[in-house]
Parts: structure tokens; C-alpha cells; sequence
């Protein structure tokens, strides 16, 4: 393990600096420094670089009793804070045991020691500049966007809000895109908004607006909820989640008005992703005779749709819909790319398996075998086997699998999905009856 004592050293160095250079601003601060210092939607200078604030930026327990044995320190034990007794000697101290990762992730210190980093070979690809460029905006910090939807919803709403938005800082989303696997259309395209996005300045010059909105088309399961969450984890942006279905709740009164505050909110933590799901409901409620509240909120949603923009106001938007065939005319216009999302074929199961399997211990693990004998399945069912696998191993307290363990969670998953769609067959003749909510699954076990 590495010494506490480096990471309390930057952080307090870090702080310093901050707090002796006005120009600096929140963005430059590593995420997990800003965290101690928000107050409402502010991080006020100067920042007060005490014990509690010192634990909470670098997870270390005892920050002082990390630093306290170096002879360029001290401790205030009225105020709690950490500071230098000697600055010069303190950077030095930091400069002879700083790694180039550490001060390409802290724009702060990138800046201050800038021309002492130009002198030392192995700092040469550090710069403020990459370092401000790849740092985390303070708008996607959990602790600003709490605050923010504070500020536009009030405490009776929250509720629904709740239901009707959700928001993610990147750190909240825990499948990376490189665990998912990708047809060549997906990634094309994926690299073709990364790129817009990289020069959005450029394109908004050239007169060139109608770039990134996507629509993301394919059945259940395909992982178009992961992709998008995975971009804004990649991008390093909040992803703001809207789910249409839940418009139907009972407090239509407020939704229209809830439609437009979404997208302000969208707006405000810009740059940023947006993610409608389940947007074939536009389609639906438009065609349908469906509450008036209703029709204005979709009404409003078009609307937000067509006003937002990712060149002028830094937001991407990304529609998912299952059902395509149920889209019209009006909600396809609104897409300028349309990304398909199939069922994966023999090679990408392969790979799925291949991915999800990686942490796991299986013997004779052949995932092409497995890849032909689950044609028709999703990313998602294969998930779904191989828990089952898992936990079917576990009941015999077995933590390694073996590929006919596999073999027979697939068959289990068959014969479960043929269940489930005599199910639903059974449920379209007496709807009344076996639609009032139970499951009936739980009575073909029965006895
Ligand atoms: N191509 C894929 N590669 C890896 N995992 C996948 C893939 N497709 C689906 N999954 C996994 O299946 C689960 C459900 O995917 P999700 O993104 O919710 O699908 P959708 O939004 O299309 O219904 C997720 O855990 C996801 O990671
Ligand atoms: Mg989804």
C-alpha cells in the first residue's frame, strides 16, 4: 500500500494554491476535493483545509496523524486545519514523490508547477490544459445537481419528480462502454458524437445545428439504457433519465410544466446526456384519446425536443423505444441519427459471455458452444443465465462453474421463457381474470 501521507500533502498544497490564485475555478479542483466545500449550488473561497475536509477529499481516516512526522507541517487544533509550516519545502517534498497521473488529475497543481514539470522528462505529456480538459465538471458533482433540482422543484413534487426524472453523476453509472459489446453501426456512430461533442465549437461556426439527437431502436434487453449511461460515463457528463410512462401519474395537473423544468434542469447542468426512454409513448398518446394533461405534457416534450440543442446548449439527447412500429412520422423527424439495436448474433453472444464472465472462475469455459446454443437471446438473458448459474452453484456451496453448468442454465432460461409466453397467452383469453396482478409462475411450481 502507498503512503498516506503523499495524498494528504497534495490535497493541502492543492487547497492552498486554490485559495492563493482568484482565476482558479471550481472545475479545476479534482471531483473528490470539491466535495467537501459545496454549499447549495456554491463552493465559497477560501477553502479551509481542515481534518474533516482532508478525510473526506482522500478517504485516508487520520490525515493529520498521516502528515504530522514531516517537518513541513502543522495543525491547528482550534480550527482543525492542516497547513505548511514551510511551502518550499513542502513542494519540493511533493515534486520528488508525484507521479505524472497524479498531477495530470489535478489541474490545480498541473498549473502551479507547470514550468518545473517542462524541466523533468518523465512529466512532459502533463498539461493544464488536458488536465482541465479531462477533469469532471463541477456541474456533474452529485452535491450541485441535488441542490439544483432543489431549486426547481418543490418539496410536494419531489415525488413525482422522482419518478419522472432521474439524474446520475458519471460515477453513479457502474457498466463502462467497454463492457459492453458493440455491433460496428453502435460504435460508428458512438465515435461520431464523442468527435461532435469533442468540437462542438467548430460545428456550431460552420452553421452545422442539426447534430446530436439519437434515437436507439431495438427490443428489450439489447442495452440501449447501458450505452447511453455508459457515453455519459465516458464523456464524464450527468446523465439526466426521463421515463414517459411515468407521465400517467396522478399528479397530471403539473406535468407539462414538469416536461419543461426537466429539460431546464437538462439545460442547467449542461454539458450533459438526456435519455428518453420508452418513446414510442409519444406515439401512443397522440393517436390515442388520451387524457387532455396527457396531451400536453407529450405536447410540451415535442416541443422541449425541437428547442434544445447540442451545439447551443451542450446537451445530447438520446430517445430508446422497444417498440419502433408504433412511432410516426412526427417522432422520427426528431432524430438526426437513428442507432439499431439487433439481438446479438452468434459472435456478439460469444463476446457477451466472454465479458460478463471475465471476474468468474469457470472450468472448460467454452463460450462459443454456448454463444450457438443461445440464438434469440439478448444481452440481457444471458446476464440473467449466468445469475442463475451462479446462484445454482452456490446452493451446493461451489464458487467455480463448469460449462455444463452453463449448458443447463440456458435450458432452465428456455424453458422458463416458454412458460412465460403461455402465460401471456392465457392472460389475453381472460384478461380480467389472470391480468389482477399475481404472478402466475409461482403456481406452476406448486404442487
Ligand atoms: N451488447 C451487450 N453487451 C453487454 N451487455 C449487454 C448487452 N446488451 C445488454 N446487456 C446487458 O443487459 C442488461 C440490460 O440492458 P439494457 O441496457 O437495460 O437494455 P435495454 O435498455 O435495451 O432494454 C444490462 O445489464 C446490460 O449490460
Ligand atoms: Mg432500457
Amino acid at each position: 500500500m502507498s503512503s498516506p501521507d503523499l495524498p494528504v500533502v497534495e490535497f493541502v498544497l492543492t487547497i492552498e494554491v486554490y485559495n492563493d490564485r482568484t482565476a482558479f475555478e471550481p472545475d479545476d479542483l479534482p471531483a473528490s476535493y470539491r466535495r467537501p466545500y459545496w454549499e447549495g449550488r456554491q463552493i465559497q473561497r477560501p477553502l479551509s483545509p481542515t481534518v474533516d475536509a482532508a478525510r473526506q477529499a482522500t478517504g485516508i481516516e487520520r490525515p493529520w496523524e498521516a502528515i504530522s512526522g514531516l517537518m513541513f507541517t502543522d495543525h491547528d487544533d482550534f480550527s482543525g486545519s492542516l497547513s505548511f509550516t514551510d511551502g518550499r519545502m513542502a513542494e519540493q517534498w511533493f515534486l520528488d514523490r508525484a507521479t505524472p497521473t497524479m498531477l495530470q488529475d489535478n489541474p490545480v497543481l498541473a498549473l502551479y508547477f507547470e514550468n518545473e514539470l517542462a524541466e523533468m522528462d518523465e512529466f512532459e505529456d502533463v498539461s493544464y490544459e488536458q488536465a482541465r480538459e479531462q477533469n469532471r465538471p463541477a456541474r456533474a458533482d452529485r452535491a450541485f445537481i441535488d441542490a439544483l433540482l432543489e431549486e426547481y422543484f418543490d418539496e410536494d413534487e419531489e415525488d413525482e419528480m422522482l419518478d419522472l426524472v432521474d439524474v446520475r453523476t458519471p460515477e453513479e453509472i457502474d457498466q463502462p462502454l467497454d463492457e459492453i459489446v458493440l455491433t460496428e453501426q453502435q460504435e460508428g456512430e458512438i465515435q461520431k458524437i464523442v468527435k461532435a461533442i469533442e468540437h462542438r465549437e467548430y460545428l456550431a461556426q460552420i452553421g452545422l445545428r442539426e447534430i446530436g439527437k439519437l434515437l436507439f431502436v431495438g427490443p428489450p434487453g439489447t442495452g440501449k439504457t447501458s450505452v447511453a449511461r455508459a457515453l455519459a460515463s465516458k464523456l464524464g457528463l450527468p446523465f439526466v433519465e426521463v421515463k414517459l410512462s411515468m407521465i400517467t401519474s396522478q399528479y397530471l395537473g403539473e406535468t407539462a410544466k414538469n416536461v419543461e423544468k426537466t429539460f431546464e434542469v437538462a439545460k442547467r447542468l449542461a454539458p450533459c446526456i438526456l435519455f428518453i426512454d420508452e418513446f414510442d409513448f409519444v406515439a401512443k398518446t397522440r393517436a390515442s384519446d388520451e387524457h387532455a394533461a396527457i396531451k400536453r405534457a407529450v405536447n410540451t416534450l415535442l416541443k422541449s425536443i425541437d428547442e434544445v440543442s447540442l451545439i447551443e446548449d451542450e446537451v445530447l439527447l438520446i430517445g430508446a423505444t422497444n417498440h419502433p412500429d408504433q412511432l410516426d412520422a412526427a417522432a422520427w423527424r426528431r432524430f438526426d441519427e437513428i442507432v439499431n439495436f439487433p439481438k446479438p448474433d452468434v459472435q456478439m453472444r460469444a463476446d457477451i459471455l466472454e465479458i460478463v464472465t471475465y471476474r468468474m472462475d469457470i472450468e472448460e469455459f467454452d463460450p462459443y458452444a454456448l454463444a450457438e446454443l443461445t440464438e434469440g437471446l439478448t444481452g440481457s438473458d444471458l446476464r440473467l443465465v449466468l445469475r442463475e448459474a451462479v446462484l445454482d452453484a452456490l446452493t451446493e456451496e461451489r464458487t467455480t462453474l463448469t460449462q455444463d453448468d452453463l449448458v443447463d442454465a440456458v435450458k432452465e432460461f428456455e424453458e422458463r421463457d416458454t412458460l412465460k409466453n403461455l402465460d401471456m397467452m392465457d392472460s389475453d383469453n381472460e384478461a380480467l381474470v389472470a391480468g389482477a396482478g399475481h404472478d402466475n409462475h409461482d403456481h406452476e411450481h406448486d404442487h
